[in-house]
């Protein structure tokens, strides 16, 4: 699967846009070849992927601004938006539990979220900044 950058999923709002930036930001910089693993040298004993836990803090933390955004302006696509975010989480999570590891199996992991984030894009956050700038909750463009 080709590489996702963020300028392909853009929406226009950019409350909402700035979160896939940063996690398209985050991805490049977390599967660089020449970032080490930090329990590199053998030390690794394959379980808690710190590759892992840090795009789950990422998304956890993105999430919680966009759920926060929908509870306030009672998006009515408030959950299944909420469902799918939570897919990921549980997708990584189980990834981790199943001792994946992001520096030895990282064409899998960058998949799986370069695969969910197309699909959020054009399923969940597009719709949601539509609804966003429709309703004058947020502004297009800046
Ligand atoms: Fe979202």
């Amino acid at each position: 699967m080709p590489e996702i950058g963020h300028h392909g999923l853009a929406t226009g709002v950019r409350e909402i846009d700035a979160d896939t930036e940063a996690l398209s930001f985050l991805m490049s910089r977390i599967f660089d070849p020449l970032v080490e693993c930090r329990r590199g040298e053998g030390n690794c004993d394959h379980c808690q992927c710190t590759r892992i836990d840090a795009v789950l803090r990422y998304v956890r933390r993105s999430f919680a601004r966009q759920e926060d955004l929908m509870a306030s302006a009672a998006y009515p696509g408030e959950t299944a938006h909420r469902v799918d975010h939570a897919a990921l989480v549980e997708q990584l999570k189980a990834m981790q539990a199943a001792r994946v590891c992001a520096d030895h199996d990282r064409i899998l992991v960058r998949e799986a979220v370069n695969r969910w984030l197309a699909a959020h894009h054009g399923g969940y956050d597009r719709p949601l900044a539509n609804w966003t700038v429709t309703r004058r909750i947020l502004s297009p463009g800046s």
